[in-house]
């Protein structure tokens, strides 16, 4: 057995798949080239019999980032392009009809083996759910040469129906064996013996990669990943920031960096280059509107708060007596002084690509500007609040409707005011003002009278990016469009309504909270179809840091 442990991410597809996490098509490829950048092995970029806008997505991604070296930073050897597919033709026609435009395309089928989802769920008895699974694999490998089969509900299934079932798949022609623990039950002692079982009784199965996917619904997902590799596991299903169903799916973060850290335990490597996971993170939490909490492990805003709090004396006398790793290894950049009201363009360019960012020179010009702006208001410009920078102006969803003023009256002396100009779709000026219970609040109401897109606030989130009275504010919020927006969910086969995120930062927190609001009712506005979503205007994309 190999000591390489393949990252399978399907934040695209089991992320992206919970209530919440709906992603534009160009936000879903911006993550994309992100996941390519990180170096997973497998990126699982959506389930395409969903809608023929999920079918185009992912085969945007087929052909954009699927290809080899065709983006600048890209690694040589694109990763492999996975469509998910129920055990039916039609899902694995449209999966094949989305991958087969990526250089390694695979496809992933996936039928329910548990006793309590073959009797209320499929209906069928074990046998069909036998020759279905054959026959489905066998059917996805007329096409496709890389074929990934998930017994669905593994971890509460028999597992001797579990290798006959497994042993069908692979004399089927599949390749990979995912095994999940779809509603996060068992625990790691159990996952792990699970998989030592399905490795010793499956006839066939040293031709196969054995792969884990789990869910944390008791909190356990990364602690059953890791059993299930040191079980003999060579793929990890995971998701940035562990976004998935319910409790989410296992995070790639805590995976990857459990075994990067206590490598003399475990013995694996991974192709990932750790240092962009903090970017990743940042990323598909902008997109998502998903916060990341505070205590998160490996990307949480406190995961190494220690330097600068209680634990600051030992620190000071040995980094290594409350640090396990260095920041630096995830991508946390210090938040020292690194540029100044005085600094150039130059230093300015110089220090966004060691940063790992690469702008076109009309977009450095933008954020140029932004960054001066910003200096004049706050001495101390900082990594961080360059990150916020560059993902206000850029990781932004084509702008529908654009900002162009807002005036806020507000304190105890009389009623919240806002008034706001906004520029539509016809180049025309909207204006409007009302009161409201806060800022926030008259400025979102006056939105609302100008733009007619029904919805309901379901989180703000608001924070600041760096120390200091005069810090940028970042907003997160989500909202849930009342007009019926629905996407299909792969498992429970049922329409689940689908909620938009939406990202601002300024060192003004009602603007940063009203560009938030904008961005996630310009999301909305494209999937109600108001306009298409075409390229949005301005693209950034991150270099790898060497
Ligand atoms: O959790 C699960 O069982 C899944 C399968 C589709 C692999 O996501
Ligand atoms: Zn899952």
């Amino acid at each position: 057995m190999d000591n390489y442990v393949r990252i399978f991410d399907t934040t695209l597809r089991d992320g992206e798949q919970s209530p919440g996490a709906t992603m534009t098509s160009a936000e879903k490829l911006e993550v994309a080239r992100v996941l390519a950048r990180l170096g997973v092995d497998v990126i699982e970029a959506g389930f395409p019999a969903a809608s023929p806008d999920d079918l185009a997505a992912v085969r945007r991604i087929a052909v954009e980032v699927g290809q080899p070296a065709r983006v600048e930073g890209m690694p040589p050897k694109p990763p492999i392009i996975c469509g998910l597919a129920r055990a039916n033709k039609n899902d694995i026609d449209k999966a094949w009809e989305a991958v087969k435009h990526a250089a390694r395309p695979r496809i992933h089928t996936f039928l329910a083996t548990s006793e309590i989802h073959m009797r209320y769920k499929l209906k069928m008895d074990p046998e069909q759910v036998i020759e279905r699974a054959a026959e489905m694999v066998a059917y996805a490998r007329g096409m496709c040469e890389d074929v990934e089969f998930s017994p669905e509900d593994a971890g509460r299934s028999d597992p001797d129906f579990l290798y006959v079932v497994l042993a069908e798949a692979i004399k089927a022609g599949a390749t990979t064996l995912n095994i999940p623990d779809t509603v996060g039950y068992l625990t790691p002692v159990e996952f792990g013996a699970l998989i030592s079982g399905i490795i010793k009784h499956t006839p066939g199965i040293g031709n196969c990669i054995v792969s884990v996917h789990c869910h944390d619904d008791l909190g356990m997902a990364t602690a059953n990943t890791l059993a299930g590799i040191q079980a003999g596991a060579r793929q990890a299903e995971v998701t940035v920031n562990g976004i998935g169903e319910r409790a989410g799916n296992t995070s790639l973060e805590e995976v990857v960096m459990a075994l990067q850290t206590r490598r003399p335990v475990y013995n694996l490597t991974t192709g990932i280059d750790s240092t962009q996971i903090m970017r990743a993170s940042k990323l598909v939490s902008n997109y998502t509107g998903i916060v990341v909490q505070p205590n998160k492990a490996i990307v949480g805003a406190n995961a190494f708060a220690h330097e600068a709090g209680i634990h600051q004396d030992g620190m000071l006398k040995h980094q290594q007596t409350y640090e396990i790793m260095r920041p630096e290894t995830v991508g946390v950049t210090h938040s020292s002084l690194v540029l100044g009201k005085h600094s150039g363009r130059h230093a300015f360019k110089s220090r966004l690509t060691e940063m790992g960012f690469a702008l076109s020179e009309p977009e450095l010009d933008k954020a140029f500007t932004r960054f001066k702006d910003l200096a004049d208001k706050k001495k101390v410009i900082t990594d961080a609040d360059l990150e916020a920078l560059v993902a206000d102006e850029f990781y932004q969803p084509r702008e529908v409707y654009v900002l162009d003023g807002l005036q806020v009256a507000c304190g105890t002396l009389g009623l919240p005011t806002a008034t706001v100009r906004l520029r539509g779709p016809d180049g025309q000026e909207h204006i409007r003002a009302s009161v409201g219970t806060g800022p926030v609040d008259a400025a979102y109401k006056a939105i609302d009278q100008i733009i007619s897109a029904p919805n309901t606030l379901q989180e703000f989130v608001i924070h600041a990016v760096t120390e200091g009275i005069d810090a940028l504010g970042e907003v997160t919020v989500r909202i849930e469009g009342q007009n019926g927006q629905h996407s299909l969910d792969a498992q429970k086969e049922v329409q689940q309504a689908k909620t938009f995120g939406g990202y601002g930062a300024d060192t003004d927190i009602i603007v940063a909270a009203v560009k938030a609001y904008l961005s996630a009712i310009n999301k909305l506005l494209v999937a109600q179809g108001v306009l298409g979503e075409g390229e949005r205007p301005a693209q950034v994309g991150a270099v790898a840091a060497s």
